[in-house]
């Protein structure tokens, strides 16, 4: 098969199309032929060298989701049956024409949503399933603070928390992002290089601030997360983009009863991800397409990688961006 390869660690133009065996699925895994792939800020980061990928996964094909048909059932499945049409969560090797997934991680494909489409949505909705409403214990009339709106992930929270009841106020690097958030159904979204985030949403709240923050940014915004979160609020971090030693003011921590948290996906086991994925196809699935659906800035066959990758670390697009591999007979 072809799989697009890191080569080194380095710039985009690390990734390579190589030939590879096509992988064989384990008992409890399936075998995808892949229609889509999406393209994460994590597979950035590995091809930099920065996020090696999980033991048992390719060292070297990166790709954290995928969308395809199912070719090939290790002998103890049991949810699927060759020919089923899904999207899957990996743990690496999306990039290529075929990949393994376990079968619990595998998720119907949502009504309305094409299947290339749906290769955009296992790892911003696992993750933020995972974050917000698993450990961040969401509950229904909370509000919620998402920095990075237009990102992958960022689609993906503000949709989800709206479905479920709650409000939504981003931080997003333009004008255009805002109004693309605002449209996706952002309460408020504050452009943050001209706009002091901590002041905007006090004026909004009346001084209430917010009940989650989520942050991928790190330690340039944690002292205003701190200062941001209600009393019983919870930091979820999933990301320090913009530094990792961040200061935190204990006092407050302990006053508002504040709780410190965050996670990374990619390591959990397939029983972790596969409860996330029962929740995600009984409780946001059937939000589709009405209230929620993919949103993708573009796509690009699979041996232009390097451009996608080139793509998302320029940082001008709004939602997610996928590579293509034209099905063939
Ligand atoms: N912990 C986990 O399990 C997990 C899983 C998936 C993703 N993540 C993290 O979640 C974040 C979003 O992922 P994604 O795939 O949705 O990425 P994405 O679409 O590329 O979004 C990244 C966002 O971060 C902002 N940004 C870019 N460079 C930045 C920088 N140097 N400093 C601060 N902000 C920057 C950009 O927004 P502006 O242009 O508006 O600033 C952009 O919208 C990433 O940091 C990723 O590593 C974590």
């Amino acid at each position: 098969m072809r799989a697009v390869c890191i080569t080194n660690p380095g710039g985009p133009d690390v990734l390579k199309v190589m030939e590879r065996e096509i992988p064989q699925p384990g008992p409890h895994e399936v075998l995808i032929q892949v229609a889509a792939a999406g393209v994460n800020r994590p597979d950035v980061s590995q091809r930099k060298g920065n996020y090696p990928a999980p033991p048992g996964s390719p060292a070297d094909i990166p790709g954290l989701e995928v969308s395809g048909t199912i070719v090939a059932v290790g002998e103890n499945v049991k949810l699927w049956e060759i020919g089923d049409q899904v999207c899957a969560l990996l743990a690496g090797g999306g990039y290529a024409e075929y990949a393994v997934a376990p079968e619990e991680q595998c998720l119907i494909i949502p009504e309305g949503v094409s299947l290339q489409e749906a290769a955009s949505l296992p790892e911003t909705f696992f993750t933020v399933w995972n974050n917000v409403f698993d450990i961040g214990k969401f509950s229904k009339g909370e509000r919620v603070l998402v920095h990075g709106g237009s990102s992958g992930i960022g689609v993906a929270a503000i949709q989800m928390v709206k479905a479920l009841g709650g409000s939504v106020f981003v931080t997003a690097g333009s004008e255009e992002k805002c109004s693309f958030c605002r449209e996706l159904g952002a309460d408020l979204a504050i452009n943050y290089r001209e706009t002091n985030f901590e002041k905007a949403i006090v004026q909004h709240t009346q001084g209430k601030g917010v009940d989650i923050v989520l942050d991928m940014v790190g330690a340039a915004y944690t002292e205003a997360n701190i200062n941001l979160l209600a009393p019983g609020g919870r930091f979820i971090i999933i990301n320090a983009m913009k530094g990792r030693m961040g200061s935190v003011d204990l006092i407050q921590v302990m006053k508002k009863r504040l709780t410190l948290t965050g996670s990374t996906l990619r390591p959990q086991t397939p029983a972790y991800k596969g409860l996330i994925a029962k929740a995600l196809m009984s409780k946001i699935w059937p939000f589709f397409p009405d209230e929620i659906r993919p949103y993708i800035y573009q796509t690009f066959p699979l041996d232009e990688a390097a451009t996608a990758h080139d793509l998302m670390e320029q940082s001008h697009h709004m939602g997610k961006i996928l590579l293509e591999i034209p099905f063939k007979t």
